[in-house]
């Protein structure tokens, strides 16, 4: 399927989609939590160095081994290992497809909450609720959550629909330059409201205690991972639509620091919103769900707020969740040599009931929310590294990267590939099984 296949147009919507893939729910819905529980400012120190030396290091991977052989994971571990007489690449890269599919289900059945939200908050009584609690619980509720799954898959099959630079890259040129007003406006909005500077204080005062214990780094590795969307599948399938004249180390560079500047804007949004009207930063999933609109129903202009706040959000985890579909439906495409929309109906039907009983029972939810991106996303990361800084001749890998490129890696990064970010990961990996996070 290599042949003819689509691609970006241009470098900065490549840009603007791994972007938008790697700020999603992540940045806004979890980092603000973990940055909570796992010591406010301290949880920034491994965090910041597993982005940039760990994330930028395996963005560089996923995209150069997607770029190199044209093919999603599936096709592009079979090719480098079939140099080296080794046939299992195709079983091997059904992995990150696996997982990925699994992120797909609850990824859609958290977005389609978003896409709720965002529905009611133009309505004026939906801050007029007394207690958003209750109303979190009620979006597990029969009818309506199933109802709301299907509207949520059937806007992101119609956008992947469209293909790669009519759908994916157009809508991002869109969504990731509103995303990111919005995240001005409501710091701003966040900053001027009386009884923040509580917020701001606690987000400066690290507790620095945090960082003595193995599950603080392993947590800090596993949201890296996961806020940059490293697990061998959706960035090596968007590099896989490049051409040879992308920057790739710039791009990875790039998609790291707004990544990051998203998931502290968010911090900067909530924590200081929920210390003005006196409500626990630690609150966890909740903080977006019941928190903000708490925050908003006594803010001035709360309407409003409202509105942008839930759009924004909205986009970040449509954006993320086409890239996370597009990978299946790569998939899809590659195994049974099927047309996009076909594969775009069908993966997206088959999530629509599997998503079914995950999106009426919270509990279960977040089991696996933790299982897969904590235990489950590292390990595709990992497999997507030996392929391509193990098994692949090194030097051929960073020639790859380096295609293109004003500013290439030297002969530096190749331990740098080889030995940390293999090394570290697995460790880290390691590390989570033996403290059980999650
Ligand atoms: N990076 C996304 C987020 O922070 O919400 C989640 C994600 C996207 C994970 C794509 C994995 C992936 F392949």
């Amino acid at each position: 399927m290599a042949q003819g296949r689509e691609h970006f147009n241009t470098q900065i919507g490549f840009i603007l989609a791994c972007v938008g893939s790697a700020v999603g729910l992540g940045n806004l819905w979890m980092f603000p939590w973990r940055l909570g529980q796992y010591g406010g400012a301290a949880f920034l120190i491994p965090y910041l160095l597993f982005v940039y030396l760990i994330g930028v290091t395996g963005l560089m991977g996923e995209y150069g081994l997607g770029r190199m052989t044209g093919k999603g994971p599936m096709g592009a571990f079979d090719q480098v290992l079939r140099k080296k007489g080794m046939l299992f690449g195709r079983t091997m890269g059904s992995y990150p497809v696996i997982i990925t599919f699994l992120i797909t289900i609850f990824y859609s059945v958290v977005t389609a909450w978003v896409v709720r939200y965002v529905w009611e908050s133009f309505f004026p009584s939906f801050l007029e609720k007394q207690d958003f609690g209750a109303h979190f619980n009620s979006l597990f509720e029969g009818g309506p959550a199933i109802l709301w799954l299907g509207v949520c898959l059937l806007i992101v099959a119609l956008i992947l629909g469209r293909g790669v630079s009519k759908g994916i890259e157009g809508i991002n040129r869109i969504m990731m330059p509103a995303l990111f007003g919005v995240l001005l406006i409501m710091i701003i909005r966040s900053a001027t409201l009386e009884g923040a500077g509580e917020g701001f204080r606690y987000l400066l005062s690290p507790d620095w205690s945090q960082l003595t214990k193995p599950i603080t780094w392993a947590m800090a590795l596993g949201q890296a991972f996961f806020s940059v969307s490293l697990m061998g599948a959706a960035m090596v399938v968007y590099g896989s639509y490049l051409s040879k004249d992308t920057d790739i180390p710039y791009s990875s560079f790039i998609t790291a620091s707004f990544d990051t500047m998203a998931a502290l804007a968010a911090s900067l949004v909530i924590i200081p919103a929920v210390f003005a009207f006196g409500i626990d930063p630690a609150a966890g999933p909740p903080l977006v769900f019941v928190t903000m609109p708490e925050v908003f129903k006594s803010m001035t202009g709360g309407y409003f707020f409202s509105i942008i706040f839930f759009v924004g959000v909205l986009f970040a985890a449509i954006s993320s969740l086409m890239s996370i579909m597009e990978v299946v439906v790569d998939g899809f495409m590659d195994q049974f040599n099927t047309s996009r929309k076909l594969s775009v109906g069908v993966i997206a039907g088959i999530a629509f009931v599997l998503g079914i009983p995950l999106a009426l029972d919270i509990d279960n939810l977040t089991i696996i929310i933790d299982f897969v991106s904590i235990y489950l996303m590292p390990i595709g990361a990992v497999l997507a590294g030996l392929v391509f800084f193990v098994i692949n001749p090194i030097k051929e890998t960073r020639d790859e990267i380096n295609v293109g490129s004003n500013n290439p890696v030297g002969r530096w990064w190749e331990p740098i590939a080889r030995y940390v970010f293999i090394g570290v990961s697995i460790l880290v990996v390691i590390l989570q099984m033996l403290y059980q996070v999650g």
